[in-house]
């Protein structure tokens, strides 16, 4: 049994995460999402796959200026072109890191590759040296591990080893394996590594295309892993990586089992960790998902309630403050709140990274919702302050939306966008109140967009709960489509903001590859 040891957390959410279908985020989004990694403690943050676009590279490289703690880390294929761009992209981080990979299951090799075992591993050898020219912390990836064939990933290891890679990644690609068999793969490499003298540190990337990602994970550190890579609400290619949330709170509520396994996770920031990425991303987790779903800690029957109530551990083996959610998540602040208490608030929630002109923004979103809703929950906040930094490129701002009655007649919208300190009005109609606002933007903006994927969702319970909605638009026929956010106590208004913020990140994508 391994015992006495502390698991590196490589969180791979703005990069394998980001692969989900949907999940394209810009920029200013990952940093958010990097700065609460770093308030995890996440040990490794894998912000991006530098070679993919000049979005991916800005983003690592913003990411590598402003994160302090955590090591910053890009993927990168076995190709100089990719080492070269992730060793640049990754250059001013505090601690940095290149994880570079090539496939080692007979399958890649042959129908994707044509490469022989040789030629694989004279190339994976060749991308280790290079790697290193950029930076000391090289990570290795036997991609496909789980269908690779231990003799083979023997042999390259040792060679990617000897070339200076610290941490030998086995992927489960395809989320293929079952625990016992990552239980004895990891414990053929890791007694593999050990005979070779070597200090480098095996790692496990599971995918979860057969619902096993987490319990593969365990089984690897039973056999004596050092390392786990993972997201949040295990967001990921396909069906998912491994869940961060899942495998540290097993880890710390096993401690019989995993006796002295410890992560360096503040656990306490794992809730507001899991409404972020659903807020950025729109994915929101199933309300039965273990740790962070909506029911993880909701007793609905009466005998549940009552023994919880006369003794928390009868129904409940985790303490639903240990992830950070609050005793109970009721009125924190009302309309006679002032900015310091809801400055205090936001601190309190984690939210202390806002600029004055941020807050400003927040505090008077704030004021404007309490005249209208009476009860404002930690959620709400959560939500206001996330809203304010995602959407703190105004370019376009919606002012006001008017809809016509729409159940006789023509949909139709007059909308008003404020632009370069001018306000603009126009009036439009459409197939539906929605379709005439999105119109309506179309025409005063000058920028036609095409909505592929649209979502609205109540912050809380309650006739006056806040509206969220999240959209994908194509704006202009561009190849990429952009993620935008609103929120509104009026879903009309909410989605309207939505789509001009989507705008807005159109633009400033626009703008970062015009001034390359
Ligand atoms: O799943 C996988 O194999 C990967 C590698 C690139 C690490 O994401
Ligand atoms: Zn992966």
């Amino acid at each position: 049994m391994i015992e006495n040891k502390n698991i590196l957390i490589f969180d791979t959410t703005l990069r394998d995460g980001e692969q989900s279908p949907g999940a394209s985020m810009n920029t200013s989004e990952k940093i958010q999402i990097a700065q609460q990694l770093e308030r995890l403690n996440v040990d490794i943050i894998e912000a991006g796959f530098a070679a993919a676009s000049p979005g991916d590279f800005d983003a690592i490289s913003q990411i590598a200026k402003t994160i302090k703690n955590s090591s910053i880390c890009s993927l990168a294929r076995a190709i100089d072109g990719d080492i070269k761009a992730a060793g640049e992209a990754v250059a001013f981080a505090n601690k940095k890191r290149i994880h570079t990979f090539i496939a080692t299951s007979p399958i890649h090799m042959q129908y994707k590759l044509k490469m022989s075992t040789d030629e694989v591993i004279k190339r994976a050898v060749h991308a280790v040296e290079y790697a290193k020219t950029f930076v000391d912390d090289v990570e290795f990836s036997l991609e496909d591990a789980g269908r690779s064939e231990l003799p083979f990933m023997k042999e390259i290891t040792q060679a990617v080893i000897e070339a200076g890679a610290k941490t030998i990644n086995l992927p489960d690609t395809v989320g293929y394996r079952l625990p016992s068999e990552i239980k004895h793969m990891v414990q053929e490499m890791v007694s593999f590594i050990d005979s070779m003298k070597s200090d480098a540190i095996v790692s496990l990337h599971n995918h979860n295309d057969l619902g096993f990602a987490v319990a593969n994970t365990l089984a690897g550190i039973e056999a004596g892993a050092g390392q786990v890579e993972c997201t949040i609400n295990g967001l990921g290619e396909r069906a998912g990586n491994a869940a961060m949330e899942e495998i540290v709170m097993t880890l710390k509520t096993r401690q019989d089992l995993f006796p002295g396994i410890t992560t360096n996770i503040n656990t306490k920031e794992i809730y507001q960790a899991s409404k972020m990425v659903a807020n950025i991303t729109g994915i929101e987790p199933q309300p039965n998902k273990s740790i962070v779903g909506k029911n993880a800690f909701a007793h609905e029957s009466g005998i549940h309630q009552d023994g919880v109530l006369k003794h928390q551990e009868t129904y409940e083996i985790m303490k639903p403050e240990d992830i950070g959610i609050e005793k109970n998540n009721s009125i924190v602040l009302g309309k006679h709140s002032g900015r310091a208490a809801f400055k205090d608030t936001l601190s309190h929630l984690g939210f202390d990274d806002l600029d004055n002109e941020a807050l400003i923004s927040a505090f008077e979103k704030f004021k404007a919702i309490c005249d209208k809703k009476k009860e404002i929950t930690d959620d709400d906040i959560r939500m206001i302050v996330t809203d304010e930094k995602l959407n703190n490129n105004k370019t376009f701002e919606i002012t006001s939306v008017q809809i016509s009655d729409c159940s006789n007649g023509v949909p139709s919208a007059v909308v008003t966008i404020k632009h370069e300190d001018k306000e603009i009005t126009d009036a439009g109609i459409g197939d539906g109140a929605m379709d005439a606002i999105f119109k309506t933007i179309d025409r005063i903006t000058g920028y036609n967009g095409t909505l592929i994927n649209y979502k609205v969702n109540s912050v809380t319970e309650g006739k006056d709960a806040l509206a969220k909605v999240n959209c994908q638009v194509i704006f202009n026929d561009d190849k990429q489509a952009v993620l935008g956010h609103g929120l509104s106590l009026d879903t009309m208004i909410a989605s309207a903001r939505a789509y001009v913020g989507a705008l807005n990140s159109y633009l400033s994508i626009q703008n970062m590859l015009n001034n390359k």
